[in-house]
């Protein structure tokens, strides 16, 4: 299939009532766009990509041309084939990136709307960035290192698991905790799950991974090398874990909600890759994702946050900043790691919708990961790393009561 096969955006641009049609927004050949004489809002020169409106008379104009030309014509679902989603990811966001500057961005709003809710600024207030100080020292101080391949690579796992099953003990919502064994690593991952009252079998899933490495071709090698990982990624574990608290006491939603903490991430998304892979597999309905992966290191200062735009999804980008505006007063800035850098692409990969918000911006990333360095610091915040657990909690409460997907 060609490169620059028409691709329909369906889920993720707002269709445009025009008139009697309904518009829908393509990402297509530009070569093919201006034959027809069909506008383009936006283009890729570089990949000869246009963003366009079209009519379905239009679209059916293109997949002819398309096929005249010796290309395949069909449209293809961004939402349908994630493999597509991520081949296309790079013409969609140079687009996004002339939008920007063009101030075409308004034809891109995927048009997530909030209303206020006072229970979520309640549940978010909740937030107390000495748990999260807590947390980060203990996973950081009591292991030696968490990678998935050291001697004692469960070790942290189940003293974690023990932790949640006390703290849930007096809750009284339907939860479930387990550990989860993995084919490509030894190391567990760890779920727990709290319930659906209404809607039991849609699922938000929190999570962020648990494991930490040591790189480097000096010293001891990485399963006795010293690793606490304390930004990367005890910070967004403390996260998840301070949103478990705070949404285990709250009234039960509708929809289920997991927490993970992934096993294997540093050694290339083992433990989320499985699980993603299986819940496709077994049909799953994830409605969406939130990673977090390093939280402590304000790297573009405090309150400045990245909206990562790889592997993740407009709509749930756009919900981050709806929150936002209600309730987190932060600055957003969008931010791309270049490659599945963390757990959100294997959901995406499976082509579930998932949102990665990041502690820092392009340019302004910690240097220390990956190194016995990777320690709470001077330069570390607990008071920015609590944004990560309101967002947490804003994204459960918010998805978790909603019919939005
Ligand atoms: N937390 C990092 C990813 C990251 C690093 C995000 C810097 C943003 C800025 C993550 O734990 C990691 O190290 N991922 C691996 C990729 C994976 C496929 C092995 C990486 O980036 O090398
Ligand atoms: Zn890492």
């Amino acid at each position: 299939m060609n490169l620059l096969v028409s691709l329909l955006l369906s889920g993720a641009f707002a269709h445009m009532p025009l008139g009697q049609f309904e518009q829908k927004a393509v990402l297509a050949d530009a070569t093919i766009l201006r034959q027809l004489e069909i506008p383009i809002v936006m283009e890729d020169k570089k990949l000869n990509v246009g963003l366009s409106y079209i009519n379905p008379q239009q679209e059916q104009d293109i997949s002819k041309a398309s096929h005249l030309l010796g290309r395949c014509g069909g449209f293809e679902s961004l939402e349908g084939d994630s493999k597509n989603k991520v081949s296309h990811f790079e013409a969609l966001s140079s687009l996004r990136q002339a939008a920007d500057k063009e101030d075409f961005s308004h034809f891109l709003k995927e048009s997530v709307v909030l209303n206020y809710n006072a229970q979520i600024a309640d549940a978010m207030s909740e937030v107390d960035p000495a748990n999260l100080e807590a947390t980060v020292n203990w996973l950081s101080n009591n292991f030696n290192t968490r990678y998935h391949r050291s001697q004692n690579a469960n070790a942290h796992v189940e003293a974690l698991k023990a932790k949640i099953l006390k703290m849930l003990e007096g809750s009284n919502l339907p939860f479930e905790v387990e550990t989860v064994a993995h084919n490509s690593t030894p190391q567990r991952s760890l779920r727990v799950r709290l319930v659906g009252s209404e809607k039991p079998n849609e699922i938000i899933v929190l999570g962020g991974h648990l494991d930490s490495v040591v790189q480097g071709i000096f010293g001891p090698g990485p399963a006795e090398g010293r690793s606490p990982g304390s930004d990367d990624n005890a910070s967004g574990s403390a996260n998840i874990l301070e949103a478990l608290r705070i949404l285990s006491t709250k009234a039960q939603s509708k929809r289920t909600i997991e927490f993970f903490w992934y096993a294997g991430e540093e050694a290339g998304l083992l433990g989320s890759a499985e699980i993603a892979r299986t819940y496709k597999q077994s049909n799953q309905d994830v409605i969406a994702v939130l990673q977090l992966d390093m939280s402590l290191n304000p790297g573009a200062g405090e309150m400045v946050v990245g909206n990562t735009t790889d592997f993740t999804s407009l709509w749930l980008r756009e919900m981050l900043q709806e929150m936002n505006r209600l309730y987190l007063n932060i600055t957003l800035q969008e931010f791309a790691c270049g490659y599945g850098c963390s757990d959100h692409a294997s959901w995406f990969r499976q082509g579930y919708s998932t949102l990665m918000p990041f502690e820092a911006t392009m340019n302004t990333i910690n240097r220390r990961i990956h190194t016995k360095e990777d320690v709470v610091h001077s330069g570390s915040s607990f008071n920015h790393s609590a944004v990560f657990s309101k967002i947490a909690v804003g994204f459960a409460m918010e998805l978790g009561n909603s019919d939005r997907r």
